[in-house]
């Protein structure tokens, strides 16, 4: 499979949050977005406006604190798991990870903190790695294998 790769900057967290939303729009049941970037990169802003690309108000969304899973309803169920209390694959296996994944199978899984357990998931998905430039700037690496992932990423480039 052939690797779609683009780099975005955004200024501010209302750019976050829309970049989010074109992503959402088109998502399809059983797509898997991993979120990769420190404590305050962006991913819970970038969660919500995924979020409201399928359909789910952005106040409903917030990190998950005491459960480590979040679920709404919108278009899909969509499951959106923090991992920052998770050290690692293994601890991802014992607090049921693949059940979720398989759940999220009808409906799609948005899981921060995923470099944990990158390893775990299916190779059609979409990695979006955060960076901190400045207070306001980010910098999102969108990356994907496939074409499910491929076709949103690249209409990204000219929108
Ligand atoms: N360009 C930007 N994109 C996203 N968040 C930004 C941006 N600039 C500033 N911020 C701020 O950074 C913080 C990001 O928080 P959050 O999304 O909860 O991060 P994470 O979930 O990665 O820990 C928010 O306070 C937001 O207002
Ligand atoms: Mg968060």
């Amino acid at each position: 499979m052939s690797e779609t790769r683009l780099s975005l900057i955004t200024r501010g967290p209302t750019a976050t949050r829309e970049l989010g939303q074109r992503i959402g729009q088109p998502l399809k049941a059983g797509s898997v977005i991993a979120l990769i970037g420190e404590l305050g990169c962006g991913k819970t802003c970038f969660t919500k406006g995924l979020c409201a690309g399928l359909g789910i108000p952005k106040k409903q969304v917030n990190s998950p604190t005491f459960a480590f899973v979040n679920e709404y309803q919108g278009r899909f169920l969509v499951l959106h798991l923090d991992l920052y209390r998770i050290d690692d694959a293994s601890a991802g296996l014992d607090v049921g990870i693949m059940d979720y994944l398989a759940r999220a199978e009808k409906g799609v899984a948005i899981i921060e903190w995923a470099d944990k357990v990158l390893p775990l998931l299916p190779d059609d998905r979409m990695v979006v790695k955060f960076d901190v430039l400045s207070p306001r700037k980010r910098q999102l690496e969108l990356s994907a294998r496939g074409k499910r992932f491929g076709r949103i990423i690249r209409g990204l480039e000219f929108g």
